[in-house]
């Protein structure tokens, strides 16, 4: 681990994870835990508990769990350093510099330096006399000057070397640059500029540092864009062309369009909450993103069909974090930002207040797909529009819109009820088909949620799981098992690994305690744990201990009498598939 031990144990013992989580999640109080709302997953009834004494959260809906660095980390969509840096911050402390392993944070300090000289360079291109005609592109397509700073639009040269050598020659070197993908290597190892002749946009974090850019040709060559690929410091998937500015924004509502150009013309007119996704699919993550700061998202993709397509596809992840969702159409034109250069934001503010909800949304497009003057058209848009709105979870909301899709293909409401009645009840039978199915696998049910940590000898390891739940709520219990278990009589590499980590706390004379464990795990293992650990105590401990000692054991037994007939053991492990893996 980078940071110093006994810095993390102060950061813990002086931020409390109420305050803390308080800051994201409304809580109430409710015995001697606190409850709220999970932020990390959809839900309508609390299941997230935040527990002081423990200085631990927990949800009993989605499994997440740990101490408030984990919290941090998933909340904030930080890694370990940062979390910590960040945490540390809050409480007026700052984090030890003088650390051997400071290394990790140093280098992407190095990166993200580099990316935001890189920026400059790019920037003092574009402004150069003699790219005049570059800076023409950006006057055309109806961009301020004003508008251009405060995107930090740029140019690329022309050229293979000059951003390398302009890097090179402030001090950064060549694998730096490669890492950021700023260079690229050619098939006969040679280096050069990623970025050619292009018009730049930076991309930034939350915190305003560049970690990427998109550059467009001036022309209709192709590709018309070129991205950065990903990186240590970039992942498409996290972030949000524009959500520094965004976040900032005073309006109730995100605007989520498909292009930079959009994003920035949405902005320019007075748009402020305008974002993107990086030249990728819409994802959970992003939408998670955006649910941190609103509760509304309109959405305002191209005209098109493509955009049509992902606005369907949109809608359900961005509900899916629990955001209301709305849907704007441009009329005769092909994006906002052409559609702001033609008609104006007063416009486009009229198109944002016309913009159906989801539902409306989804069922004028299955209306669109037929002809409801037709019959066998009429049916088949009844099928296709009960389907959908037997998704609706709330009767009222549910009885409105069938009330709409019977007007629209002009059949009376009640026996679109009916066929609405139909498709809810076939769902809730599929579903609690799909549960049975889910309590027949209870085998699959007794695995952590992460599945890189599945359980190779489930058996064993519900043992190793309870030794580490009775030891987490009675510490002084591990001198009980001295002589009785050892961390190699452990099955699973990750309850091992646990179990280690806490003789090692116990030796050096600490709490076993989540927190303690915060920086040795990444979060899915401390979600695991959490788990583990939040189960109910045995009432009769040692006997527990016992038990548990015991199966381990039983188990070793049979599966070493097995291996001591190497006929058996051949045949086992073939059933078990074992070969193909890295066991034998
Ligand atoms: P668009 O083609 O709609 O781009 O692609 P745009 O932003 O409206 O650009 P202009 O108006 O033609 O200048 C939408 C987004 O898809 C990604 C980019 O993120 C772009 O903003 N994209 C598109 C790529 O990554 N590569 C491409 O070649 C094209
Ligand atoms: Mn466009």
């Amino acid at each position: 681990m980078a940071i110093d031990p006994s810095f993390l144990d102060e950061l813990n013992a002086r931020s409390d994870i109420v305050d803390v989580v308080s800051r994201y999640v409304s809580l109430k109080k409710s015995g001697s835990n606190y409850f709220g709302l999970c932020p990390f997953h959809n839900e309508k009834s609390p299941s997230f508990s935040v527990s002081q004494d423990k200085q631990i959260f927990h949800c009993f809906g989605c499994g997440v769990g740990g101490g408030v660095l984990s919290f941090i980390m998933r909340a904030e969509g930080l890694e370990f350093y940062d979390a910590v840096s960040f945490l540390a911050k809050q409480y007026g402390m700052t984090v030890p510099e003088n650390n051997y392993d400071n290394k990790t944070s140093k280098k992407r300090e190095r990166l993200l330096e580099l990316m935001k000289d890189t920026a400059r360079f790019y920037y003092s291109e574009l402004w150069k006399p003699e790219n005049i005609k570059v800076q023409q592109y950006f006057v055309k397509r109806g961009l301020t000057r004003k508008t251009m700073n405060r995107f930090g639009l740029g140019f690329a040269p022309d050229s293979f070397f000059a951003t390398m050598d302009a890097m090179t020659s402030k001090g950064y070197t060549k694998d730096e640059l490669l890492t950021c993908g700023l260079i690229s290597k050619s098939e006969k190892g040679n280096l050069f500029d990623k970025f050619r002749n292009r018009v730049m946009f930076p991309i930034f974090d939350l915190r305003g540092n560049v970690i990427a850019f998109g550059g467009r040709v001036m022309d209709d060559s192709k590709p018309k864009y070129l991205n950065s690929p990903e990186t240590s410091i970039f992942h498409k998937s996290r972030n949000l062309f524009a959500i520094e500015k965004a976040r900032k924004t005073s309006k109730d509502y995100f605007i989520l369009a498909e292009g930079y150009m959009d994003v920035i013309a949405l902005h320019q007119a007075g748009f402020d909450s305008a974002v993107a996704s990086l030249g990728t699919a819409l994802t959970e993550e992003q939408a998670r993103l955006i649910a941190r700061y609103t509760k509304n998202i309109i959405i305002s993709y191209d005209a098109d069909n493509a955009g049509q397509a992902a606005s369907q596809r949109a809608i359900d992840i961005l509900k899916k974090s629990g955001l209301n969702v709305r849907v704007l159409r441009i009329p005769n034109a092909k994006d906002p930002d052409q559609f702001i250069k033609e008609k104006g934001a007063d416009a486009f503010r009229r198109l944002i207040e016309q913009s159906a909800d989801d539902i409306a949304y989804k069922l004028n497009n299955i209306a669109s797909k037929f002809d409801l003057e037709e019959d066998q058209d009429r049916i088949s848009f009844l099928k296709e529009a009960s389907y959908m709105l037997s998704f609706i979870d709330s009767d009222i909301e549910r009885e409105i819109y069938t009330s709409r899709a019977a007007n629209m293909a002009k059949i009376s409401t009640q026996s679109m009820m009916i066929e609405v009645k139909k498709a809810v009840e076939k769902r809730k039978q599929a579903l609690q088909k799909q549960k049975k199915r889910e309590v027949r696998s209870a085998v699959d049910k007794a695995q952590p949620k992460d599945k890189t940590l599945k359980y190779e000898n489930v058996n064993s390891a519900r043992s190793e799981e309870e030794i580490l739940l009775v030891i987490f709520g009675d510490n002084s219990l591990i001198g009980y098992l001295n002589g009785k278990i050892s961390s190699e009589d452990f099955t699973s590499p990750i309850l091992k690994a646990f179990f280690v980590h806490a003789l090692e706390l116990y030796k050096n004379g600490k709490n076993i305690t989540i927190p303690a464990f915060e920086g040795y795990f990444d979060p899915e293992a401390l979600s695991l744990l959490t788990n583990i650990t939040s189960r109910p105590m045995p009432s009769m401990r040692e006997k527990a201990l016992d038990d548990s000692i015991n199966n381990i054991k039983c188990r070793q037994m049979k599966n070493t009498d097995n291996y001591n007939d190497p006929l058996l053991a051949y045949a086992k492990a073939r059933k078990e598939n074992i070969f193909g893996g890295n066991r034998i």
